[in-house]
């Protein structure tokens, strides 16, 4: 293993933090919780209470998809971890992605979006499941005539963004907006790092010892996030005749074929099935496929290899995870009173 890749995972998570956090809006959330740095606010746009509420209203609201059925919690639900608790995703009509739905739990704080990194913030990815074919299936014009049809969303957006209604840019920097308040933090691993031993079971305990030492998870879960925000090929899906390329589709290096984002490992008990195609439905799956190596393959991660644990010791490493990242504050929202 040289020191490049390593010192460049550290860098890619202190720079856009820093960056972004020179550029903070005037108006920035109340404090964070334990365990987590302030949410990064893109200077133009502020987080305040209206929009927060506009977002959280648009993110709810099945009346941003073609059969007005889909919204953003029908993939992105708090109830599976704000995920959909299926492998794959389920839009319109039906109609299945091939793709696992990712959490938007601490998206706030990814520098890249999507499994494959292809939208840079959330205002930039906010729009891209209302157009997509097989998710909500409606043009942005067809969805800001329909918000602007509905007197109480129009009045907000001008209350908001001081616009004659709903734009594309105000739905967009509202539902990025309300995301950036979907966090995680002050977690029992959170407070065991703070000091307090007896937060976390014996057992939790060793997974932890595991995670950060033999076991190598920490390699690229990494940061208050336990992620990265890089692109590794761990060995899923790679047994197929036609797998995901994943990052390589859209950085066009050979190197990236079959690399995906790290996710976060923040509500990881809520939020199954696992990885991107939805291939390991418990914790215990995704143990298995580390302890061996992953699927092998000519692009996998020099940092996956069998680890060589024990029945036990794989155990205690989904216990930390389960007892480790679960926070008592979960962000557990529930659909608000939508504009008639
Ligand atoms: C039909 C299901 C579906 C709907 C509806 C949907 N999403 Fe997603 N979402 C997905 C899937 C699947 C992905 C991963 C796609 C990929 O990486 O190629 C994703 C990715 C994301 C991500 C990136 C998370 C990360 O860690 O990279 C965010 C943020 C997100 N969606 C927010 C939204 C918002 C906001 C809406 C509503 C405007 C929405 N989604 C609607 C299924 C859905
Ligand atoms: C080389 C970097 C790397 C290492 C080492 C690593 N992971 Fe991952 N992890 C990833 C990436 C990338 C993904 C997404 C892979 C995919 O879906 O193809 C992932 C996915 C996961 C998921 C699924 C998350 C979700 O939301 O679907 C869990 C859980 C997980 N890893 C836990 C672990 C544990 C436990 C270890 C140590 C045994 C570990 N990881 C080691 C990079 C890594």
């Amino acid at each position: 293993m040289n020191c490049l890749p390593r010192c460049f995972r550290a860098f890619c998570w202190t720079v856009p933090t820093l960056l972004v956090s020179v550029a903070i809006s005037a108006d920035p959330p109340a404090k964070p919780p334990l365990g987590l740095p302030s949410v990064p606010v893109p200077s133009d746009n502020a987080m305040t209470p209206e929009k927060i509420t506009l977002g959280k209203q648009l993110y709810f609201d099945g009346r941003l998809s073609a059969d007005n059925k889909v919204s953003c919690a029908s993939c992105h639900d708090p109830a599976k971890g704000f995920s959909n608790g299926d492998r794959f995703a389920t839009g319109v009509e039906g109609k299945k992605g091939g793709r696992s739905a990712p959490t938007v739990i601490n998206t706030a704080y990814g520098s890249l979006q999507f499994w494959d990194g292809r939208a840079k913030t959330l205002e930039d990815q906010a729009l891209g499941p209302i157009q997509n074919p097989i998710e909500m299936n409606l043009t942005l014009e067809a969805v800001i005539k329909k918000l602007n049809g509905i007197e109480g969303y129009k009045t907000q957006f001008k209350k908001v963004f001081g616009t004659d209604g709903a734009t594309a840019d105000g739905i967009a920097k509202a539902i990025a907006a309300y995301e950036r308040t979907v966090i995680s933090g002050n977690a029992p691993y959170d407070k065991f790092k703070a000091g307090d031993t007896k937060a976390l079971s014996e057992s939790a305990q060793r997974g932890m010892k595991l995670f950060f030492g033999k076991a190598h998870c920490s390699a690229c879960h990494a940061g208050p996030n336990f992620s990265d925000n890089s692109f590794h090929n761990v060995g899923v899906g790679m047994d197929k005749k036609d797998f995901d390329k994943g990052r390589a589709d859209i950085s066009k290096l050979s190197g990236d074929t079959g690399a995906f984002k790290t996710p976060t490992l923040r509500e990881i008990a809520k939020s199954g099935p696992y990885f991107h195609d939805g291939s390991a439905k418990t914790l215990e799956e995704v143990v298995d496929h580390y302890a061996k190596g992953g699927i092998p393959n000519e692009w996998l991660d020099e940092e996956i290899f069998n680890i060589k644990i024990a029945p036990a010791e794989k155990a205690d490493l989904v216990k930390f995870m389960t007892e480790g990242f679960s926070s008592p504050d979960y962000p557990d929202h529930k659909a608000p009173e939508l504009p008639k």
